[in-house]
């Protein structure tokens, strides 16, 4: 069976354009199965996947749940509210613990940055990154990838506006690998306190005015602003930065006359964008970025086996 080019599922900055195509090409696959009657195949029946997460989580932990169900694998969740992390165990005894219980897939969300690289170099089972603090989110940014390619046929040769809070968000980041390797232009637009500094370095180009950034686009991709990670005061208030930088309709005008919406929730109703548009079944693809999610995530499992 075709399978990825590396160990572990860490960031889109470590696959490939191959590894990209096949997981395309797997997710699209399950994307039919899961909506015949019987919505599970026996691909993983003899794997046990672990999910932890040390990080709260709605949307990614049962969208990972249902895949690894759907896929006949059999899980353990755990939650680092309820566990012995409260008691000051080490992620590692923490993770070889559960790994003694013959675990062959590790699906981790933590906090801090890199957590998932350390942790494939102390523990011996396959690790995929299901966030980790505001590095990557390589899961979340596939999906809206491939929710871009079911609407709009391609990624090459597309404007894609990110906005919102670029300094504290993994799914900026992963987007702008996996965006950028698929042939897309990426706008980044930020207040100056919200915008990493270099960012151009990472082959976007930088803005703090909606109307510049959103000229010409084809997908406006909204990000909420991460909260628990900002450590001093960033934003006068939320009613000023919706009035700069909300997704109202008078600024998707500025966009494209076809441009689509994205976010990865949780979305924060009139901070980062408009209640109306966020429900606007023409223009909104959030539910189906959620949808898509369970077939990408099923296929990035799949082509993990053992
Ligand atoms: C994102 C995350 O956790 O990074 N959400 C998600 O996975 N659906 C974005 C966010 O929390 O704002």
């Amino acid at each position: 069976m075709k399978q990825l080019s590396v160990e572990h599922l860490l960031g889109i900055k470590y696959l490939n354009k191959n590894d990209i195509d096949l997981i395309f090409e797997t997710a699209n696959h399950f994307k039919e199965v899961i909506n015949r009657p019987i919505k599970k195949v026996p691909s993983l029946r003899d794997i046990t996947i672990a999910n932890l997460f040390f990080e709260n989580s709605t949307r990614t932990k049962l969208s990972f749940e249902l895949a690894e169900k759907r896929l006949s694998s059999d899980i353990i969740n755990f939650s680092a509210s309820q566990s012995s992390v409260k008691k000051g165990e080490t992620l590692i005894d923490t993770v070889n613990n559960i790994l003694a219980m013959k675990v062959d897939i590790v699906v981790m969300r933590h906090p801090n940055v890199g957590a998932g690289v350390f942790l494939s170099k102390h523990v011996d089972a396959k690790i995929i990154n299901a966030g980790d603090g505001r590095r990557e989110h390589p899961t979340q940014a596939l999906l809206d990838a491939l929710t871009i390619i079911n609407r709009k046929g391609k990624i090459e040769g597309l404007k894609i506006a990110i906005c919102g809070d670029i300094l504290h968000s993994r799914v900026a980041r992963s987007n702008i690998y996996l965006m950028n390797m698929l042939g897309a232009e990426v706008n980044v637009i930020a207040p100056k306190t919200l915008m990493p500094k270099s960012i151009e370095r990472m082959g976007v180009k930088s803005f703090t005015d909606m109307k510049k950034g959103l000229d010409g686009c084809d997908i406006v991709m909204m990000l909420r602003l991460q909260n628990e990670r900002m450590t001093s005061s960033f934003l006068s208030s939320n009613r000023e930065y919706y009035e700069y930088y909300g997704l109202t309709p008078d600024k998707l005008a500025y966009a494209k006359d076809d441009a689509l919406i994205m976010h990865p929730g949780p979305m924060n109703r009139g901070v980062e964008i408009d209640t109306k548009l966020a429900d606007d079944i023409n223009v909104s693809l959030v539910k189906e970025q959620v949808e898509l999610g369970v077939a990408v995530r099923m296929a990035c499992l799949k082509r993990y086996c053992k």
